[in-house]
């Protein structure tokens, strides 16, 4: 059921690739459009049900960290229960989230090191849960450590797979940064798909211990520059290795290079606008089918987490070679006729 705050989101639509699909050789691909939610990403489920939990206490303000999803999102939804939140945000956060963050009246801080360095982004989790315990504020991180309730909302995302396949089985391809998003898809499909992790070589901790074959979340100091997949100690990551183990699921590093060219493909061949994170997981899909790993017979989902408008840097990366012409009335129609010719 709907929060009373619910601005609409989930129920997010699953479309069948066209051009990758062909160009891959794929029997089936489809792309799971979570930048269809409210504020452009997957994070609404996890504030949608957060703050419905956290309403009946009216709590005036609320503390949250966010590499920007996240913030994006309790911004737009703490204005609908009309209360204050203050939000440290990762240091290399994308302007367009932080433009969200601020339009619906939010407090930002970015704290530098936060979401690279393991030794500050612990510290600052640190900080903002003595203050939890001292004034009593609510503090909102999307993963189930510290945010149980609202991570159960993001398990809807699991089910709807189910539901809008009718139960066929697919390989699920989801981004992985601090492991909270992994491990709901996995319990809302209750583990009956094969889930496959999909890190940045710069930012891998759920990953490299999959490969390691051990339990230890190693913190890495983190350089991707992939908003939203920069965590770089363990939140939620232990939960999400222990799942991978459960489902069966690969655990797959690209380059942040590699998920820019993902985000093209979306954009040129699927018309789909989707910011780097959220390509994570088909250049999880092209790794795999590249090493002949995956059966292009087997029917394939990736998650696109979030919206490309999210990211203005690389949105204008991937504008660079599109054309955009200024012109006089006079000169319009020879311009017509050239351009409708090739
Ligand atoms: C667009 C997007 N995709 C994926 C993720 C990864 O989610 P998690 O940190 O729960 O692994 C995030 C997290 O911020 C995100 O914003």
């Amino acid at each position: 059921m709907s929060s009373p705050a619910s601005l609409g989101e989930g129920r997010t639509p699953l479309v069948p690739s066209r051009g990758i699909c062909s160009r891959l050789g794929l029997a089936e691909l489809h792309f799971k459009l979570e930048t269809v939610n409210p504020t452009g990403s997957y994070k609404d489920r996890f504030i949608a049900a957060e703050l419905a939990h956290l309403a009946p206490r009216a709590p005036q303000a609320i503390m949250a960290t966010s590499s920007g999803n996240t913030g994006s999102a309790l911004a737009a939804y703490a204005a609908r229960y009309a209360i204050r939140c203050l939000i440290l945000v990762n240091e290399h956060a994308p302007e367009g989230k932080l433009l969200q963050m601020r339009a619906h009246g939010a407090r930002l801080v970015r704290v530098r090191g936060f979401g690279s360095s393991p030794e500050v982004t612990q510290q600052v989790f640190d900080l903002l849960r003595r203050f939890q315990a001292e004034a009593g504020l609510p503090f909102v991180v999307s993963a189930y450590r510290y945010c149980p309730v609202g991570m159960q909302g993001v398990e809807d995302l699991g089910r709807e797979l189910v539901e809008q396949t009718r139960g066929a089985p697919a390989h699920v391809f989801v981004p992985v940064g601090g492991g909270g998003l992994y491990t709901a898809v996995c319990r809302g499909l209750r583990r009956r798909w094969p889930v496959h992790a999909v890190q940045p070589e710069g930012c891998s901790t759920v990953v490299a211990a999959w490969r390691r074959g051990d339990d230890a979340i190693v913190p890495v100091t983190s350089t991707t520059r992939i908003s939203g997949l920069s965590v770089p100690f363990d939140i939620d990551a232990s939960l999400a290795l222990a799942e991978l183990r459960a489902t069966g699921g690969t655990g797959i590093t690209v380059t942040d290079g590699e998920i820019y060219a993902a985000q093209r493909m979306l954009a040129e061949l699927e018309g789909i606008l989707a910011e780097p994170a959220g390509a994570a997981a088909l250049a999880g899909l092209l790794k795999l089918v590249e090493q002949g790993i995956f059966d292009r017979g087997d029917r394939a989902i990736c998650l696109v987490t979030g919206s490309g408008f999210k990211d203005p840097e690389s949105l204008a990366g991937l504008a660079a070679a599109g054309e955009e012409l200024m012109v006089s009335l006079g000169e319009l129609p020879e311009l017509i006729r050239e351009r409708i010719r090739s």
